[in-house]
């Protein structure tokens, strides 16, 4: 019944359960495990993550890099820096690499990134790559794609075009982020999205069209998490951080449910646990994959650049190296009983069930 309520989008049911603690809480998670290990048994797969630029042309009034906070270095990794860090994936038999930095738009960027998933595609043909550079125009997004990268990530932030304008400037538009959604699809990448849980003025019946949009556009791979406060952001105020500090077990309970949810609505598609659980537990990404995740990310950006690359306050790892994060999360994942894969890709099931009509062996 709970399983039919939540896949049917029955909106008492999902305003009830987003909001679940205690014993319904438990019943919600239960069913969400249950169903992701039909499909993924206890795995895990890995993308290593290198953060490779915090140059961002952008504004959006949450995010910490944005162009407007002069606080913060800028920095572009080298190709032989970035080099360096695709060995350590490759030594680490992560399978994945996804390349994140802010938003550039200009020819000289798009030509870098373009070097980097070809070197990248020349010395390890068998990694998976991902891109997660924002939106850019479909013939890039094509190039790209004919270089090598297999997955796009490019979160809609939230389905509701008004609340996304307050929380962007005038030069952002919601439905440009939907049409380079519409664009990666076109150019078969396995494409992800997800939003932000507990943005300020987002309401419970905002999450519920976040599912609705979800479902209508069937995406391959979801990376969703908690909103963040960033003391040198336009969205924070002393009275917002005073309500978020006040909100903060809310907001982790409700994108816990969220992600649950999530699971039990798309059973077949990859979903990551984002590294912002973390602000708000040790074990928030760990519990995460228990209930409804099968991908993380380890940072494995170079320790130096890490505190230039902080989205939001109380980023863990900021100090720590690729191999510590290696070490802490492999264990982590092993302690709580379920199971690490190395060298594969761990590419979205639901990916090769659209193109094949069949899944593809996990
Ligand atoms: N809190 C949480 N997530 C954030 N992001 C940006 N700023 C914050 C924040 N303050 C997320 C956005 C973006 C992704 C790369 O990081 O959802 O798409």
């Amino acid at each position: 019944m709970l399983q039919k309520n939540i896949q049917k989008i029955d909106k008492k049911t999902i305003l009830e359960y987003l909001e679940a603690t205690g014993q319904k809480q438990a019943e919600l998670f239960s069913l969400s495990k249950k169903i992701k290990e039909a499909t993924f048994k206890n795995k895990v797969h890995f993308r290593g993550i290198i953060e490779f630029s915090n140059l961002c042309q952008n504004n959006c009034f949450y995010c910490g890099i944005r162009k407007g906070n002069k606080k913060t270095h800028r920095y572009k990794m080298s190709l032989s820096e970035i080099e360096q860090t695709l060995d350590f994936i490759d030594q680490s038999d992560y399978g994945s690499v996804v390349f994140q930095s802010g938003e550039i738009q200009t020819k000289v960027w798009r030509d870098y990134l373009l070097k980097i998933v070809t070197l990248t595609k020349k010395k390890y043909p068998k990694m998976g790559i991902t891109i997660s550079c924002g939106e850019q125009d479909h013939e890039f997004y094509k190039k790209l794609r004919q270089a090598g990268a297999d997955r796009y990530l490019l979160r809609i932030e939230t389905s509701n075009p008004a609340l996304y304008k307050k929380l962007h400037p005038k030069n952002m538009s919601w439905d440009n982020r939907y049409k380079c959604l519409q664009s990666l699809k076109k150019l078969d990448y396995q494409v992800g999205t997800g939003i932000m849980v507990g943005l300020p003025g987002q309401k419970l019946d905002d999450l519920v069209d976040d599912l609705i949009f979800f479902k209508d556009n069937k995406f391959d791979m979801y990376g969703l998490g908690p909103y963040v406060v960033h003391d040198n952001t336009p969205l924070v105020t002393p009275s917002v951080k005073k309500a978020w500090k006040k909100n903060k077990e809310q907001i982790f309970n409700r994108t816990l449910n969220f992600l649950a949810i999530m699971r039990i609505m798309f059973p077949k598609a990859n979903i990551a646990a984002a590294t912002a659980l973390d602000v708000f537990n040790p074990l928030g990404r760990i519990k995460v994959l228990e209930i409804s995740a099968n991908i993380i990310m380890p940072v494995v950006t170079p320790t130096k650049r890490r505190k230039d690359y902080l989205l939001y306050e109380g980023k863990p790892c900021i100090s720590e190296g690729a191999d510590d994060c290696y070490d802490c999360l492999t264990s982590k994942i092993k302690n709580w009983g379920l199971e690490p894969v190395f060298g594969e890709q761990g590419n979205s099931p639901f990916y090769y069930q659209k193109k094949h009509g069949q899944t593809k062996r996990i």
